[in-house]
């Protein structure tokens, strides 16, 4: 529809979208934002290439050299448009309390009035996208629907790797399906007859993204980077589904989902949280090392996972997305190969730097190339050297530049990962990045330790959102930043599973608690990480099969030396003493630091959680 306005409110939905609420919604954001035109996805090749296509006119995007990386795109945004913006991320319910206090909050009537004139004309002079998009196979019983209007034809073609978009969700959606309305705008509307020369558009200055959990509406202002604009992600895989789970008995996490198989042929499933940018992604595509063959793991999900209990007395999880919206620096062929074998097509990057043969670059691939390359343009349009980069400190790629890719690129991945039923979860790990204190592996004894081990989940923080790095901040489960309700709430919603599941016969998933990231005294990684963390989760599986007996610890049960397969890796038993040793005094600080954390969130904190916590301390005193 090429209507220079759409002041006659004709909204030209097609013929196949029948659903009333959906049209109704349409034309109210049309009258209210104003755009120029509207474009209604249909989640085609044809559409793809057309909006790439469009992408690159513009200036967004910049298409790599085919004969190195097919079909692939750079995009480099605005220097204040690079990350999550955590504090200007709202939980609007209707009471404070229902948000807690690791939210942002603000009384929903008054949030509707602050956005309403920011939304007002919005998207004048541009188009505003209607994406249609399923999050988890089409069809499931664990998925849900979401439609996301935008003028960002950036966050459209994102939302097409990303998710399983287009026109097979208004079937699903029917005439009166359910579906989460998300609004979209880069916040940066065009004056009468003003053409858009900003090849990244945004609003530097103010940006919302906000969340009304009670009414399941997002309505996101200002930015068009990926967290904060695909608005499938974060905002409705966790925050918006982290109350649904609460309300309806399921939970959504930040977790990726793997499978891994023995050279028997046994499969199990493991869903793991850590924070943002600690791993998951190369976890979830995890290559064993030598000594295990006959071994297969395979990806389901890197980022986030929707687990619901079901009549067999398992719990069966899905991955909502349908893609990989990666970080960049720091992959490469030791770190992640199926990784890297996944992105040699098909690619949208943002925020890398471009070689002069028309390819990508980011920090980390030196290490597969074995030297620097010797220039490059960086992620702000700057020439970069070597030299430049060892006098200014300057990095060609941003520490948080991206990769989009749809999951259908990665070579280890699952059979089952679209299945509408989901795999069944043996175990769960939570892990955050500890240069101290935690230990390698250990089991949680009870649910509830396992429970306590998540809640009291540290991390030093990464580039992952906007704020200082390498500062330990407690964020439990790997939720802090996408928790949708009072996170008290949230740890009482996990405890209640057990006592739920347990009475309806289920058989609950172990708990594990790790840290790959335990330094020296030298300030040097102890253990090897990457594939090298197959020989910890061989060792989880022998726990579930009773095959190791392991040793009880202040902190849970942990492996001994002897029941880590240790071939094709020199790790003596002193090192393993240095990545699993429990130091008491470091251990009396942190449970120190567990107060602190406790006593900001002691509104609605569950009793037995500050039992654990007593019952741990006596353990550390009786050493
Ligand atoms: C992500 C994040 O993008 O956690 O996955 O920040
Ligand atoms: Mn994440």
């Amino acid at each position: 529809m090429n209507a220079p306005t759409m002041q006659g409110l004709n909204i030209n939905a097609p013929a196949y979208v029948k659903n009333a609420r959906l049209l109704a919604w349409v034309a109210d954001m049309v009258a209210l934002c104003k755009p120029n035109n509207i474009v209604w996805c249909d989640g085609s090749q044809e559409e793809y290439d057309r909006l790439c296509q469009q992408l690159v006119d513009a200036g967004t995007f910049k298409k790599l050299n085919p004969a190195k990386r097919a079909d692939s795109f750079l995009a480099c945004s605005d220097p204040s448009d690079v990350a999550r913006v955590e504090d200007r991320t709202y939980i609007c319910s209707a009471q404070k309390e229902d948000a807690g206090p690791t939210n942002n909050w603000m009384e929903p009537t008054a949030m509707r009035a602050t956005l309403q004139p920011l939304f007002d004309g919005c998207m004048k002079g541009r188009t505003m996208y209607v994406v249609p998009f399923s999050m988890g196979p089409l069809g499931s019983h664990i998925a849900h629907i979401g439609v996301e209007l935008t003028d960002s034809a950036y966050v459209a073609v994102n939302q097409k790797l990303m998710t399983r978009m287009g026109k097979a969700v208004y079937d699903v959606l029917g005439v009166d399906g359910e579906f989460v309305p998300c609004m979209h705008t880069v916040g940066a509307p065009l004056a009468e007859g003003q053409k858009d020369t900003t090849s990244w558009p945004c609003n530097p200055t103010v940006k919302y993204i906000v969340h009304y959990p009670e009414t399941r509406e997002i309505w996101s202002y200002g930015s068009g980077y990926g967290g904060n604009a695909l608005l499938g992600k974060k905002c409705l895989a966790l925050r918006i589904a982290s109350n649904m789970g609460r309300d309806q008995g399921w939970l959504a996490e930040h977790m990726l989902i793997l499978g891994v198989t023995n050279p028997q042929g046994k499969k199990y499933h493991i869903a793991a949280a850590f924070p943002s940018a600690c791993g998951k992604t190369n976890f979830s595509m995890l290559v064993p090392p030598a000594g295990f063959d006959g071994w297969k793991v395979t990806t389901i999900g890197d980022d986030i996972a929707w687990i619901k209990p079901n009549a067999d007395g398992k719990m069966y999880a899905i991955n909502p997305e349908a893609g990989y919206f990666g970080v960049a620096p720091g992959t490469n062929t030791l770190t992640n190969p199926n990784c890297m074998a996944s992105l040699d097509k098909n690619v949208i990057f943002t925020n890398v730097a471009l070689t002069d043969d028309g390819d990508v670059w980011w920090e980390g691939m030196e290490k597969d190339a074995g030297k620097l390359p010797e220039h490059l343009i960086d992620w702000q349009g700057k020439d970069w050297t070597p030299a430049i980069a060892k006098e200014t400190g300057a990095k060609a790629a941003h520490p948080n530049a991206r990769f989009t890719v749809a999951a259908t690129n990665n070579p280890a991945l699952d059979s089952a990962w679209d299945d509408p039923a989901g795999v069944p979860i043996d175990a769960f790990i939570f892990g955050g990045r500890r240069s101290t204190t935690v230990p390698l592996v250990t089991e949680a004894r009870t649910w509830m330790e396992g429970v306590y081990m998540a809640a009291t989940m540290g991390s030093e923080t990464t580039a992952a959102a906007f704020g200082a790095q390498g500062v330990v901040r407690r964020d439990p489960f790997a939720m802090l930043p996408f928790c949708g309700y009072n996170m008290s709430d949230y740890f009482q919603h996990w405890l209640n599973m057990e006592h739920k599941l347990e009475s309806q016969g289920h058989t609950l998933p172990k708990i594990f608690c790790v840290n790959w990231f335990r330094k020296d005294e030298a300030g040097k990684f102890v253990w090897p990480g990457y594939g090298e963390n197959m020989r910890v989760l061989k060792w989880m599986l022998d726990r579930i099969e009773g095959q190791a007996q392991g040793q009880d610890t202040m902190f849970g049960v942990a492996p001994q030396y002897a029941e880590i397969t240790w071939t094709g890796l020199e790790f003596s038993p002193e090192q393993f003493n240095t990545v699993t040793s429990i130091d008491k005094a470091a251990w009396a600080e942190e449970f120190k630091s567990h107060d602190v954390h406790f006593e900001l969130l002691s509104h609605h904190m569950p009793k037995e959680l500050i039992d654990t916590k007593n019952a741990l301390e006596q353990r550390l005193a009786a050493l």
